[in-house]
Order: C-alpha cells, then sequence, then structure tokens
C-alpha cells in the first residue's frame, strides 16, 4: 500500500469586506472564482483569467490585486475588499460615484475593477509613491501631480474593451481632486 493521497482541498476563512467565510476550497480555487462562485459576490468579473485585463481587481491588504491570479487558500488572513465593499451602506465611495457622474463606463463590464484599482491607484499616489510616467523619482521631489499621464499609466493594468478610457481618466482625477491637473 503507498502513501495516503495528499488532500486536494482545505478549510479556509476569508474576511471579504468586513465579513467572515469558511468555506472548503480545492487547492486550485482562485481567489476570483472563491468569490464569484462559492460566496456569490457577481461583482468582480472574469475577463481573460490569466492576469491581462485587469477585470478582476480586489483590494488585498489594500493594495490591488488581480483574483485570478490568487489562489483562495493563500489569500487566507488577507482583508479582501470588493467592489461590494466600497459603499458606505447607500452612500457611494467616492470613486464609484465619480463614475457615476462622469459615464466613467459604457458596457460596464471592466467597471468593478477599474473601480478597485482607482481606489488603491488615489491611495498610492497620495502615499507618494512614482509610476513609470513620474519624471522626477527622487523623495525630496514629492509626490508628482495627478496628470492624465499619471492617470493613464496608474491604471493601465485595467483594459476597457469598450474604449471609455476617457471618461474613466476624468473619473479618476474628480475622485482624487486633481481635475486641473488632469485636463
Ligand atoms: S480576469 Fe484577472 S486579469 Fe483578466
Ligand atoms: S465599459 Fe465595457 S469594457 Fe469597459
Amino acid at each position: 500500500m503507498g502513501p495516503a493521497p495528499a488532500p486536494t482541498h482545505s478549510a479556509i476563512t476569508l474576511q471579504v469586506n468586513g465579513e467572515k467565510y469558511t468555506l472548503s476550497v480545492d487547492h486550485r480555487t482562485t481567489l476570483l472564482d472563491a468569490l464569484r462562485e462559492r460566496l456569490d459576490l457577481t461583482g468582480t468579473k472574469k475577463g481573460c483569467d490569466q492576469g491581462q485585463c485587469g477585470a478582476c481587481t480586489v483590494l488585498l491588504d489594500g493594495r490591488r490585486a488581480v483574483s485570478c491570479l490568487q489562489l483562495a487558500v493563500a489569500a487566507e488572513g488577507r482583508e479582501i475588499t470588493t467592489i461590494e465593499g466600497l459603499a458606505d451602506g447607500e452612500r457611494l465611495h467616492p470613486v464609484q460615484q465619480a463614475f457615476l457622474d462622469l459615464d466613467g463606463y459604457q458596457c460596464g463590464y471592466c467597471t468593478p475593477g477599474q473601480i478597485c484599482s482607482a481606489v488603491a491607484v488615489i491611495e498610492e499616489h497620495a502615499a507618494g509613491w512614482p509610476s513609470a510616467a513620474t519624471d522626477d523619482v527622487r523623495p525630496e521631489a514629492g509626490p508628482p501631480e495627478l496628470t492624465a499621464e499619471e492617470i493613464r499609466e496608474r491604471m493601465s493594468g485595467n483594459l476597457c474593451r469598450c474604449g471609455a478610457y476617457v471618461s474613466i481618466v476624468q473619473a479618476v482625477a474628480r475622485a482624487a481632486g486633481a481635475e486641473e491637473a488632469a485636463v
């Protein structure tokens, strides 16, 4: 008799939008599939399922991550925020409100990922993180102006098949209070 087969499932607890969920998952289950198919949180979208489109973007401990490339078992112990967790009751998150006010979408499929990314982009910028579009990356130069070029670069991991990019950039700029810089 050979060794007992290795277990293929584990019981995990995921903390999503402030709620704890305990579930048994196949070790190969992605966080995206766990969110959508096990927890019924279908706001997070599946586009490419291989890390290229950004539709599945969520926040892990406040940092953006593509959930199709994250195993659910590896997300245990992390604070997961999805599009469903951004609003404060009936009050939309400022980034959601800006997308709504400025039509930062057409079909809406990429929008949850765009909004989750934008939330993190604004925080990354406020923390002084440079991007590939930043001219002067010396710490003493301070945070770069959040120009349209900066926003486009920082949001470049989120594709929009409808091509709503102009409105998306405007919405991110408005939510960041950087409309003048992004004109
Ligand atoms: S579905 Fe995850 S990046 Fe496209
Ligand atoms: S709004 Fe349709 S894919 Fe972006």
